[in-house]
């Protein structure tokens, strides 16, 4: 059974809301307290080498990676944070505003599909988790390649996808159809990278089994996946 674009994305939206209310990118019991470190780590030091720089998170939730990096920044940082849920962006928001974090946030409440990207624009693009979330293979092949043409010479993406995803439901111990908008082959999705980020170079590329628990309506789910995490850079 396929799923609706509208079923899939209520369903992420109950799940992602819930746990934006209940954890914190402090919260230690969640993976909303953990950032991705390299991810992270890279950011800063792409920023620290340059004097004023601007970054891209896709799909940015509660700014679980921007934040840190805005943190770990000496210099002047401008990071555009796009998700489709409006409680994210409120939640990121107002942890930027509790804090004294220098550099600025721009948010935008928008899929990413309708973000328009700018060519030659970003030092780093980042994205976690989301661009699965596209509405179809075709849309995210775009995505991709607008994301290559809106990076500026030198600069990074770091792109976590995942991949062969599929759902347990606990309670009645039965696989049912993921709440996934597009769900590839961890080949099919590497050779789509390759292909679209060729001529850069790449420096990290690898496929990491990874499991979850979500908050369905319906119960709760064991989510498990193939995670690629591929980082390029467009080194001219
Ligand atoms: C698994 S969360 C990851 C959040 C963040 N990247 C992180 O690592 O903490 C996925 C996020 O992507 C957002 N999202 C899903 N589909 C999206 C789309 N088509 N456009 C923009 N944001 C989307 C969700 O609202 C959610 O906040």
């Amino acid at each position: 059974m396929d799923r609706s674009l509208l079923e899939i994305r209520q369903e992420e939206a109950f799940y992602h809301s819930n746990h934006y209310q209940q954890f914190t990118i402090e919260s230690s019991n969640s993976w909303l307290g953990y950032p991705v470190t390299n991810l992270v780590n890279l950011g800063v030091s792409l920023s620290n080498s340059t004097q004023s720089s601007r970054f891209l998170d896709l799909g940015c939730g509660v700014g679980r990676n921007a934040i840190p990096i805005a943190r770990g920044t000496a210099n002047k940082l401008i990071i555009d944070c796009v998700d489709l849920l409006p409680d994210a962006i409120h939640s990121f928001s107002k942890t930027v505003e509790k804090t004294d974090i220098e550099p600025s946030f721009n948010f935008f409440i928008r899929d990413i599909a309708n973000f328009e990207l700018q060519a030659a624009t970003y030092d780093y693009i980042f994205s976690v988790s989301t661009l699965e979330h596209l509405a179809s293979k075709k849309q995210l092949i775009r995505v991709l390649q607008a994301i290559k043409e809106a990076m500026k010479t030198m600069g990074c993406v770091y792109l976590i996808i995942n991949s062969e995803v599929s759902e347990f439901l606990i309670e009645k111990q039965q696989l049912i159809p993921p709440f996934l908008e597009v769900n590839l082959s961890s080949t099919e999705i590497n050779e789509l990278l390759v292909d679209i980020f060729s001529g850069w170079t790449i420096i990290d590329s690898e496929v990491k089994a990874l499991s979850y628990t979500i908050e369905r309506r319906i119960g709760l789910t064991e989510m498990k996946t193939s995670a690629i995490t591929f980082v390029a850079q467009n080194d001219g």
